[in-house]
């Protein structure tokens, strides 16, 4: 069994959520964590609590969201975030893609999902595109809060860095692309430091890249991990739901 750790669940992308989660059940993926990380995607994922037992949510504002996001969103959020199927904060975080006109916005309203985290004990889902060093020392500002590092793709420096400091990485399909350099990373940083994801409906992992991803593919990323490791799919999984269970403190 599997748990994907993030995804998206959104009408805008599936006409038919009843089947997708079917078809996370004849996948193995016995639980999927959604993100809601917009104000309607959040209210969508919350919805999805009362049809699904399977989903828990994880609910923040994503950095593209920095100049629209008010206080009285958070204030909001904070209440939203008090269900204990709603797991943890994000995803949060730090996007310098699109360029930095808004990185003051962007950094203000990391900082206060960071200090709501860690008011609430819950972990985080990090967002951090072009932007590692910022992300880093924003969150050494928050030495209790822990989560993890979604969709990591980054250098085994930054991996290292962002273990020592508490966080697992979020390994998505990316590792399943070829001439992708994340395999050595998840290698050299070892099985207790991962959880799997799949961030559907994007980075969908081979052989189905360029599809449309859903959470039903995530056992291709946990037997390319367990390739990587050269161990058994059933010793990779359970470590992987370990670790999962550990950070998200699930049920
Ligand atoms: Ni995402």
């Amino acid at each position: 069994m599997f748990i994907d750790t993030h995804c998206h669940l959104s009408k805008e992308d599936y006409e038919d959520i009843d089947k997708i989660i079917e078809d996370n059940r004849n996948n193995y993926v016995d639980k999927i964590i959604v993100s809601g990380c917009t104000r309607d995607s959040i209210v969508e994922a919350l919805d999805l609590l009362n049809k699904y037992d399977d989903v828990y949510v994880t609910i923040g504002y994503h950095p593209s969201e920095a100049l629209i996001t008010t206080d009285e969103d958070l204030k909001l959020l904070k209440k939203q975030l008090k269900n204990n199927r709603v797991v943890g904060v994000g995803e949060i975080g730090l996007d310098y893609h699109y360029g930095k006109e808004d990185i003051e916005q962007q950094k203000t309203l990391f900082r206060k999902q960071l200090e709501i985290a860690q008011e609430l004990s819950l972990p985080v889902v990090i967002h951090s595109r072009d932007a590692t060093f910022d992300t880093i020392n924003i969150l050494k500002e928050f030495p209790d809060v822990k989560g993890d590092i979604h969709c990591f793709s980054g250098s085994i420096e930054t991996a290292r860095i962002y273990v020592s400091m508490g966080y697992k990485l979020g390994i998505g399909g990316v590792v399943t692309f070829k001439n992708s350099t994340l395999p050595k990373v998840v290698e050299e940083i070892g099985l207790s430091n991962i959880v799997i994801e799949t961030d559907s409906p994007y980075l969908t992992p081979e052989p189905f890249r360029g599809k449309q991803n859903s959470s039903k593919y995530l056992s291709l990323i946990a037997d390319k991990i367990a390739d990587i490791f050269d161990l058994p799919i059933e010793d990779v999984s359970k470590r992987l739901l370990e670790n999962t269970y550990e950070l998200f403190d699930l049920e």
